[in-house]
């Protein structure tokens, strides 16, 4: 196993972790009281039933458990079902967490972000939510399949960071922004825009909790955040990691953990301008939200104006093209 404490910003929490390679895009938990939880385990099998819920298909593994397709006995109302793996169920800092992208989303209600409509328990106590159905493709998977044109990317931002403003409202920090917890809907908006969803408030903070983890996904995480002391700013860091993904088709940094570490706390990256053509305007948009010194960057509110008014400039029509392209592929 690799010694992260010598590298790392916080050798308490990096000799608790104990860690060695994990993938970059992977929600990482260091629960400090209870050790390391890793993402991506065995979900379980899939239930006939949850609630008055019939699961009909599996739609995801998520990191915790898996998300199902499910329809109401009688309404026949199409949801997505997200039920906590069975060897997370004893282990109640993670059904806590579970239970609380509930509340998350009841302070919250933004059309950008995913509705959650209740958070149940099995008869046997597993906990599951009952979600809002979306109908379309994670940011992940769509990368998986190339980089997305500038003028797109400034409408995903936009809507992102409109979204997330509102959580920072509330006083909820995301903590875990990055691809795979943004949807992108097959059906857009108006004038052609896309329309995007922020989901999973898994690693979310509500003020005015205080918590002793430190979580987050190592490729997206703020300098900050590494040290445990995630705020709103470190929402605008992920979300540059995010856009400069998207637009590059590789995030900032990549590499080991404890590489990560390093680089997101010590290196500044090369600008994404240095990979691909990117408007000026977005290329310094994007180094800002980068900032090592949280002070530094913009608020998320910010982000939002400047990236509606790059999105705005776009060719009418022009404008979802890259991402319907790269969807029908
Ligand atoms: N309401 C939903 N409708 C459709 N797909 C969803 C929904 N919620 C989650 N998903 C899919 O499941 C994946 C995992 O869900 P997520 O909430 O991110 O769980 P985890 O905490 O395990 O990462 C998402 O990346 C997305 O592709
Ligand atoms: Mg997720």
């Amino acid at each position: 196993m690799a010694n992260l404490a010598n590298q790392s910003v916080n050798p308490g929490v990096a000799a608790k972790a104990g860690l060695t390679l994990v993938r970059s895009h992977t929600t990482l938990r260091l629960d400090l009281v209870n050790g390391p939880v890793l993402a991506n385990q065995p979900i379980g099998v899939m239930p006939p039933m949850l609630g008055a819920y019939r699961v009909l298909s599996l739609l995801a593994r998520g990191g915790m458990g898996g998300v199902y397709l499910g329809e109401h006995e009688t309404t026949k109302q199409r949801v997505a079902l997200k039920l906590l793996a069975p060897r997370w169920v004893e282990h109640e800092p993670i059904v806590q967490r579970l239970l609380e992208e509930f509340e998350v989303s009841r302070r919250v209600g933004h059309a950008g972000l995913l509705q959650i409509l209740a958070a149940e328990r099995t008869a046997d106590g597993t906990p599951y939510l009952v979600m809002e159905l979306l109908d379309g493709e994670n940011l992940g998977d769509l990368l998986d399949r190339g980089a997305i044109e500038p003028g797109a990317v400034a409408a995903i931002g936009a809507q992102i960071a409109d979204a997330v403003a509102a959580m920072h409202e509330a006083g909820i920090v995301h903590c875990d922004l990055k691809p795979e917890n943004v949807m992108l809907l097959y059906k857009d908006g108006l004038a052609g825009w896309p329309r995007t969803k922020v989901l999973d408030f898994g690693v979310a903070r509500m003020a005015p909790d205080v918590t002793t983890e430190i979580a987050g996904t190592p490729g997206y995480m703020a300098p900050e955040q590494w040290r445990g002391t995630a705020e709103a700013r470190s929402d605008v860091y992920a979300l540059g990691c995010t856009l400069y993904q998207l637009l590059t088709g590789a995030a900032p940094f990549e590499g080991s953990i404890p590489s990560l570490m390093q680089s997101h706390c010590d290196r500044l990256p090369a600008p994404p301008s240095s990979r691909r053509a990117v408007p000026e305007m977005l290329d310094r948009m994007i180094m800002r939200m980068l900032a090592k010194d949280a002070r530094m960057r913009p608020r998320m509110a910010e982000v939002a104006r400047m990236l509606a008014d790059l999105a705005y400039a776009m060719p009418p029509g022009a404008r979802n093209d890259s991402i319907r392209l790269a969807i029908s592929q």
